[in-house]
């Protein structure tokens, strides 16, 4: 069954429990779409010597073969997915899908990754490749640094022994699968009249993130 009204302005609570109802049964399936749209990077290079759906899994077996927590391996595998659909930054893809589950520091560390990376290249465009230093006092610096360095920037070698994406599934379930922005959580749908709840307001569910 689908809501009644055309417009926003005409609907009701009952419109919302039954959009809801949807709503919630969608989100259980956005490993499936995550999964897709990694495997939809397989195929062209664009020039590198491995396509990025090896890279993103070649970075994500450095990180756990380095002894990463899990949540950081997940980072790892998702950090380029929005490759295709934002070229010219790609990092804030990763970012939306990661953020309601993640520490404020791996979020930051996925978002400003680019220019993280930008070290090992930037100077080859007459770029400043130190401009990530500008970031030197934030606590996310270190651990970008690494994620750069030692994971992301070593993984273009197509002789590397990569792990399989059935391998990262069960923790890319397990980390989508968290109480989105701590527990936060979906509000329930109420009547129109009912007071509002607090708590749920996730307008600034990271306040460590700046
Ligand atoms: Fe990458």
């Amino acid at each position: 069954m689908n809501a009644t009204f055309t417009r926003f302005d005409h609907s009701q609570a009952d419109d919302w429990r039954e959009i809801d109802l949807h709503f919630r049964d969608y989100r259980e399936g956005v490993v499936d779409r995550v999964v897709a749209h990694l495997l939809r990077l397989e195929g062209d290079t664009h020039g590198y010597p491995v396509d990025r759906y090896t890279h993103c899994l070649q970075t994500a077996t450095r990180a756990e073969r380095a002894g990463a927590d899990e949540e950081t391996v997940v980072c790892a595998l998702l950090h380029d997915i929005g490759d295709d659909l934002a070229p010219d930054n790609h990092a804030e893809i990763a970012a939306a899908i990661l953020e309601p589950f993640v520490d404020p520091l791996n979020l930051w560390m996925i978002r400003h990754h680019e220019l993280f990376q930008g070290y090992h290249y930037r100077h080859f465009y007459g770029l400043d490749r130190h401009a990530r230093d500008d970031y030197r006092d934030h606590p996310a610096y270190p651990r970008t640094v690494r994620f750069c360095d030692e994971w992301d920037q070593t993984s273009f070698d197509p002789d590397y022994d990569t792990l399989t994406l059935a391998h990262f599934r069960p923790a890319l379930e397990r980390v989508l699968g968290r109480p989105p922005f701590e527990g936060a959580g979906l509000p329930e749908v109420r009547n129109a009249s009912a007071e509002p709840s607090p708590g749920i307001d996730t307008r600034n569910r990271h306040p460590k993130s700046t």
